[in-house]
């Protein structure tokens, strides 16, 4: 079995994320004699037929607009058709879309049943898969219906990402970059040293930098499982992020990150918390490998998104903000103020 990370609550392991392959480590982690039911999305049922086929398996759409509770009814209705009990374990193979689902759907089937994920995109593998939060989205509000309940394991996959596209791997070294930005600036300078080329091209060099960032996560994850504390700080960009995704279809997930934690960045200088210099690398190590760091969409319009955030409450909002390389804070400021701030930042 490859390298493996516990995460772990007052003694009791929650979740195991293993970082190997399919092939070798998968069978190992599956309940003995229990029926597996595989749910994935289309593109990973052609791309991994000899995978897929050896189990009973739910293929469904592709993309966010899948990510509704239409979705998970009519899982719960498959399942009820197949005859899936209590007993029966579900594994989600897929990227952070598939995998929030199946966690959803396996904490709410018959009042919860076993699950766990293989996780196929480096975005899903650094942050989505990782940690429990599963759920969908309503009207176009990012995981606005969900529930925190942890995946027995995550395999992670270092194979699968060859197959991923140059932007899909893109997206996911936001998130990669925004965990060292806020909670290791060694691995924030291993990605500010490499080249896009030198990380596509490299498994070994990828994985060490998965499981720093899982390291980190997992750290958070058992401290403040619920995000009452300090597991807001994995927000970081996100509050920008699911402003810029509510308004416009033009940007992953990953892609829009990069633009939260250069706004973030920027807003930090802008208050006196952070010298301008590591604003600029932080804005130099994304433009290096290759995103775009304008918001597609009008300020106006993610105005409008960022007050129906659930980060929010009553006129005040929870935003992070980078201090320094590898430290952030996380502070709840008025409204009004920041998209006063937002407009000088974002001009
Ligand atoms: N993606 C943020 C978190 O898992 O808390």
């Amino acid at each position: 079995m490859g390298r493996i990370l516990e995460i772990s609550h007052e003694g009791r392991l929650m979740s195991r994320i293993v970082m190997g392959g399919w092939r070798h480590d998968l069978h190992p982690l599956l309940p003995w004699g229990h029926r597996v039911i595989v749910i994935t999305d289309k593109t990973i049922a052609r791309r991994y037929r000899r995978l897929i086929n050896q189990y009973e398996h739910i293929v469904i759409g592709t993309g966010e607009k899948i990510k509704t509770l239409q979705t998970i009814e009519e899982i719960h209705r498959e399942l009820i058709a197949r005859g899936a009990d209590r007993q029966t374990f579900l594994l989600g193979i897929g990227g952070g879309i598939v995998t929030d689902i199946t966690g959803f759907v396996a904490s709410t089937f018959m009042r919860g049943v076993r699950f766990g994920f293989v996780s196929t995109t480096l975005l899903g593998q650094v942050d989505a898969s990782v940690g429990g939060k599963n759920g969908v989205n309503l009207d176009g509000y990012k995981n606005m219906i969900g529930c925190f309940n942890q995946p027995e394991f995550v395999l992670c996959d270092i194979e699968m990402l060859h197959s991923l596209s140059d932007r899909q791997f893109r997206a996911g070294l936001a998130e990669l970059i925004k965990t060292g930005l806020l909670g290791n600036r060694v691995l924030f300078e291993m990605v500010e040293a490499m080249s896009f080329e030198e990380l596509r091209r490299d498994p070994l060099l990828m994985a060490d930098l998965i499981l720093m960032a899982v390291k980190i996560k997992a750290g958070i994850v058992e401290r403040d499982e619920r995000e009452s504390g300090e597991r807001r700080k994995l927000n970081l960009g996100h509050t920008v992020a699911h402003a810029i995704e509510k308004s416009s279809r033009k940007m992953l997930h990953g892609e829009a990150v990069a633009v939260g934690c250069v706004v973030m960045a920027r807003l930090s200088v802008n208050m006196g918390l952070m010298p301008e210099r590591e604003a600029a690398r932080i804005e130099a190590v994304f433009a290096r490998l290759g995103f775009t760091l304008t918001s597609p969409a009008p300020i106006e319009k993610m105005i409008v998104a960022l007050r129906k955030d659930k980060k929010a409450a009553a006129d005040q909002i929870r935003i992070v903000l980078p201090v320094a390389i590898g430290r952030c804070e996380v502070r709840s400021v008025a409204f009004d103020w920041l998209e006063e701030r937002l407009r000088e930042v974002m001009k």
